[in-house]
Formats: structure tokens, C-alpha cells, sequence
């Protein structure tokens, strides 16, 4: 079962409206958590059925698979994305450090993940790479494309334009300023830690 999770602040962001905030997650995410609900239970009812049939040309269950891991997805990122909002946007701690290490420094990391947002369609990720150990940028044009397997996400920023196409327009580069300025670099940091423990 999927849960619309409450938002983890309740602040007033810098640069990005509580309008398009509300509508973000009370609408456009619990959209996805909706339905991540019904995909699954559709899908379990075909599970259980006699003589369950997929045919790649078109077939119900090639329908619910690709939207299973768009609406998923559409649920992970938007929780990782609202979870790491809300903070001064002053970097600190252990993750702050890796990023240093791998990128020369936290401005760095930021210029270089700024132009990776500025040519997704969809998201772009700080994820810890568990396969290789490594912090890396992912971009993904959708939901379901462009991330890998074994990556968890730690800074992901919605590009969509529906983050904050009501407060810049067609200026995303101000949007992205933004984001990292209500960055919660704690929030970061515990995913980062947990991701790290993470053993595959
Ligand atoms: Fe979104």
C-alpha cells in the first residue's frame, strides 16, 4: 500500500510558492501514489488469475508494467525531492565532505549538477551508486528512464517544469538556485548515511 506522506516542512520556501508546493504534492504526487495503488492491485489480482497473458505489441499487463515503474518512481523521487527541502541550503557534514572529495568542492558539485538539470527532462540525482561505491549524477528524462539499478537517491531535484514553471516561467536556472538554497543538508546527510550501509 502506497501512502500520500504529509509534506516533512512546513515553511515557507526561498523562491519557490506554497502554491506550486500544495499542488505539487497534493495533487501531482498523490496522483502517483493513487495510482501505484490501483497498478498494484490489478496486478495482483492477474498474479493470482489461471492463465495470466502478455503480449509485447499491446496487452493490459504490458500496460500496468510500464505504469508500475512510472508511477513508482513518481512516488520515490517525489518523497526523496520533498524530504531533502525545507532546510538554509548550507552545506555540512559527511555528505558535504564526499562531495568535496569527488567534485573539488560543494560549488563545484553545484555548477556541475546545475547543467546536468539543465539538460534533463525529468529529474536529475545526486544517487550513492552501491554497486561501485561511488556518489553520482544521474539525469532521467521520466520517471522510469535514466536511473540505474543499485542507486539510491540522496539530492534529487525535480525539473519538471511543473516545479516551478508559477514562480520563474521558463527560467529554470533560477528555479535550480533555488532549490539548493532550501536544500536541508541534514536531511541529506541521513540518507546519504543510510545509503552507505546499504550492501549489495
Ligand atoms: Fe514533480
Amino acid at each position: 500500500m502506497y501512502n500520500h506522506k504529509p509534506l516533512p516542512f512546513d515553511k515557507e520556501l526561498e523562491g519557490i510558492s506554497s502554491k506550486t508546493i500544495e499542488t505539487h504534492h497534493g495533487k501531482l504526487y498523490k496522483g502517483y501514489v493513487d495510482k501505484s495503488n490501483s497498478i498494484k492491485e490489478r496486478l495482483t489480482d492477474i498474479a493470482k488469475s489461471d492463465n495470466p497473458e502478455g503480449n509485447q505489441t499491446y496487452s493490459e499487463l504490458r500496460s500496468l508494467k510500464n505504469g508500475e515503474s512510472f508511477a513508482n518512481n513518481g512516488v520515490y523521487l517525489h518523497e526523496k525531492y520533498f524530504d531533502i527541502l525545507g532546510g538554509d541550503g548550507k552545506s555540512t557534514g559527511e555528505l558535504a565532505e564526499a562531495i568535496s572529495a569527488k567534485y573539488g568542492s560543494v560549488e563545484q558539485f553545484q555548477k556541475y549538477f546545475t547543467a546536468c538539470a539543465m539538460a534533463a527532462r525529468g529529474w536529475t540525482i545526486l544517487a550513492w551508486d552501491a554497486n561501485v561505491g561511488e556518489l553520482r549524477v544521474f539525469n532521467c528524462d521520466a520517471h522510469n528512464h535514466g536511473g540505474i539499478w543499485g542507486a539510491i537517491p540522496i539530492i534529487t531535484c525535480d525539473v519538471y517544469e511543473h516545479s516551478y514553471f508559477m514562480d520563474t516561467g521558463s527560467d529554470r536556472k533560477t528555479y535550480i538556485d533555488n532549490f539548493f538554497k532550501n536544500l536541508n543538508w541534514e536531511a541529506a546527510n541521513e540518507l546519504f548515511r543510510k545509503a552507505q550501509e546499504l550492501k549489495i
